[in-house]
């Protein structure tokens, strides 16, 4: 790679030991992803304060900790301070309530040494895979680092920002240097879309906005899908996000378009430049209905866990939440678990959403997400959620079967203790 005079100097250990360290990563990250040269980042989202098997954490230093972890190196290196602005994505706990998950309290005691080092070097702690629901929101075309496979398409294709799937490696040497390779969709030519998406339904819910994602992952994997509606809609953040976490999780998407919607994408012409799609695939009804079948792998009706908020719940969901469970207690064989960052907990708070939520028998919970943690409550065999994420991840991660619906049905089923009282997913003929 070709480095400029700044670059060099980290390199030869001019800037400090730190510098130096995370510099000779990126230089072997960036040559392995034929970058030639680095551009300049201020905008980091990180994933440190993620250790949940806190018996394989020996130490308990932080300094220690995140030069073996973080920049694999077993020199003790002390970090100053991180050059770019950034954010945190979750945590392994939720760091008020993490008696709730069922969390060590081992594992708490690891999250203050960490909580403490990102204080000391100037970390921002957010604990959440939303930073953009919470002020992290960079403008289109400023180059990020970002974790969180559900957060990245929000930055680039919802935003217009550029980011790759950073690592927690990766993104900590790049928050430390401000300093990211130049690859990927950091380059305009790698944005354009490859794959055309003709949408034949309306997409009138967060829960179809799943769905297609899924199903567009599955036969995309890392393509640019460029998604034509045929009906008129403009989707709200709750659909994207859950566009975004179902793409990521069946696929690996990363970008898209949708024309007419996204900033990178008022044409089809524009969508995919001098690009052409190599495939144009349909997705109607039966596709729809297959993916749908595919998420409900649970038999049993009887449901342990409802488990909402992934990615987490923003405010408006939080708000729709409270309005479902207002003057309702929920079943009392069901854990209700409702996820979302502290930042917009606190609004909740303030806006009696919490109270009714926990009035009602729930818990609203932030930081973290037992998909991640691999905490749910014991003897959970069944779980309930309005996100194709966990229920594409629950049963392998942790051997539960899931249903699979809208945020209404969720709270329908917590209140009732049954899935619907009917033992097969709705289909649309
Ligand atoms: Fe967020 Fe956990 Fe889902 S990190 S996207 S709530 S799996």
């Amino acid at each position: 790679m070709k480095l400029n005079i700044d670059e060099y100097d980290m390199l030869d250990g001019k800037q400090g030991l730190a510098k130096q360290k995370a510099m000779e990563l990126l230089v072997k990250y960036g040559e392995a992803l034929g970058a030639e040269r680095f551009i300049d980042t201020n905008n980091v989202h990180l994933f440190i304060g993620f250790h949940p098997y806190p018996e394989v954490v020996t130490p308990r230093d932080a300094d220690d900790l995140v030069s073996k972890f973080l920049l694999d190196t077993d020199e003790r290196i002390i970090v100053d301070r991180v050059k770019a602005f950034n954010t945190t994505h979750i945590w392994s706990m939720d760091l008020d309530n993490w008696q709730v998950m069922g969390a060590p309290e081992s594992l708490h005691e690891l999250m203050e040494v960490i909580r403490k080092y990102c204080i000391r070097v100037g970390i921002s702690i957010t604990a959440t895979c939303t930073p953009y629901q919470i002020g992290n929101v960079p403008t289109k075309g400023e180059h990020c680092a970002w974790t969180e496979s559900s957060a990245v398409p929000f930055c680039n294709a919802v935003l217009g920002a550029c980011t790759n799937t950073e690592t927690a490696h990766s993104a900590f040497a790049i928050a430390l240097t401000g300093k990211v390779p130049l690859s990927g969709f950091h380059i305009g030519e790698n944005r354009l879309g490859t794959r055309l998406i003709n949408v034949g339904i309306d997409m009138d819910s967060v829960m179809e906005w799943n769905l297609l994602g899924y199903h567009t992952g599955k036969l995309c994997q890392l393509a640019v899908p460029v998604y034509k509606l045929n009906f008129e809609i403009v989707p709200n953040i709750s659909m994207l996000k859950g566009l975004n976490a179902a793409g990521a999780s069946s696929g690996g998407i990363m970008m898209y378009h949708i024309i007419g919607v996204t900033p990178e994408a008022p044409t089809m012409e524009v969508a995919f430049g001098r690009k052409k799609s190599k495939e144009v695939i349909n997705y109607g009804k039966t596709e729809r209905n297959q993916i749908n079948e595919k998420l409900n792998s649970a038999k049993s009706d009887k449901v342990d866990l409802v488990n909402i908020g992934c990615p987490h719940y923003s405010l408006e969901q939080l708000r729709d939440v409270a309005r479902l469970l207002e003057g309702k207690k929920i079943h009392n064989s069901i854990n209700l678990w409702i996820w979302t960052s502290y930042q917009i907990k606190t609004i909740a708070d303030r806006n009696g959403y919490t109270d009714i939520i926990t009035e009602a028998g729930g818990h609203l919970l932030t930081d973290s997400c037992p998909l991640n943690t691999n905490l749910f409550p014991s003897g959970t065999r069944v779980v309930a959620t309005d996100s194709a994420k966990h229920a594409h991840y629950a049963p392998a991660i942790a051997g539960v079967d899931v249903w699979f619906g809208t945020m209404d049905e969720c709270i329908q089923s917590a209140v009732t203790g049954k899935w619907r009282g009917e033992l097969k997913p709705k289909t649309y003929g």
